[in-house]
């Protein structure tokens, strides 16, 4: 693991699509595991602008995104589909039909998601760069603390803490998921090259936690 201290989080998302940059020069189709939240909307400007200017190119890249609400429709905004189409896919060259969320259908079994996730993951040969955050109380994806470190995608409940967190993004009148599926910790760990992005102070116990701390369920990104 390589730790790397930047000045802001302006720097932190720069560096963060210089990587995604170099990774594309040698390898345009790659395949890119995804994030949503605060955390990566500094990321994926970079990326869109990069774009505009002509220095990257999506168009033969297939995405998979960490995870998906269970139980609002993939047109609602507050779903991590409509995150990413609204702030990444419909602003470069990508083509949404390779980009994938763990998405429950109405009417589709939740339990049978996951399998058909990590299959999908599977036939497209692995994740290349999977990129992420870290919660406050160390979670990455939906992985909350005490989350098996050999997990693969499958649905877990928010908890309180980052029930909370996510509220500051959800009126008092919309309905805001207690559910999720999730690419597993085991799935995670299968991608060949992870980049964690952390900013804010708020991070600050969670990332120390990560770096320094033992291994733990307790702290997800630990595992790292
Ligand atoms: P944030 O979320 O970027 O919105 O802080 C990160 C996470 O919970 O993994």
């Amino acid at each position: 693991m390589e730790v790397i201290i930047l000045k802001n989080a302006e720097k932190v998302a720069a560096t963060g699509a210089r990587l995604v940059g170099e990774l594309l020069r040698v390898r345009p189709a790659a395949v890119l595991g995804l994030a949503t939240g605060g955390t990566q909307l500094a990321l994926y400007r970079q990326l869109v602008e990069r774009y505009r200017i002509n220095k990257i190119s999506f168009r033969q890249v297939s995405s998979f995104n960490l995870d998906e609400y269970l139980g609002i429709a993939a047109d609602n905004p507050q779903s991590y589909r409509a995150y990413m189409d609204r702030e990444f896919f419909d602003r470069i060259d990508i083509d949404k039909k390779n980009t994938y969320l763990p998405y429950c259908e109405e009417g589709q079994n939740p339990i049978l998601v996951g399998p058909c996730y990590e299959q999908k993951i599977h036939d497209a040969g692995g994740i290349d760069l999977q990129i992420m955050g870290i919660g406050a109380n160390g979670h990455i994806g939906f992985n909350e603390p005490s989350s098996s470190l050999g997990s693969r995608t499958r649905v877990k409940t928010l908890t309180r803490q980052t029930f909370k967190d996510n509220s500051r993004l959800f009126s008092e009148t919309e309905f805001q998921p207690k559910l999720a599926i999730t690419m597993g910790i085991a799935t995670i760990m299968d991608a060949r090259k992870i980049l964690l992005l952390a900013t804010g102070e708020n991070k600050a116990g969670a990332v120390s936690k990560m770096v320094e701390g033992p291994v733990s369920a307790m702290c997800p990104a630990s595992v790292l």
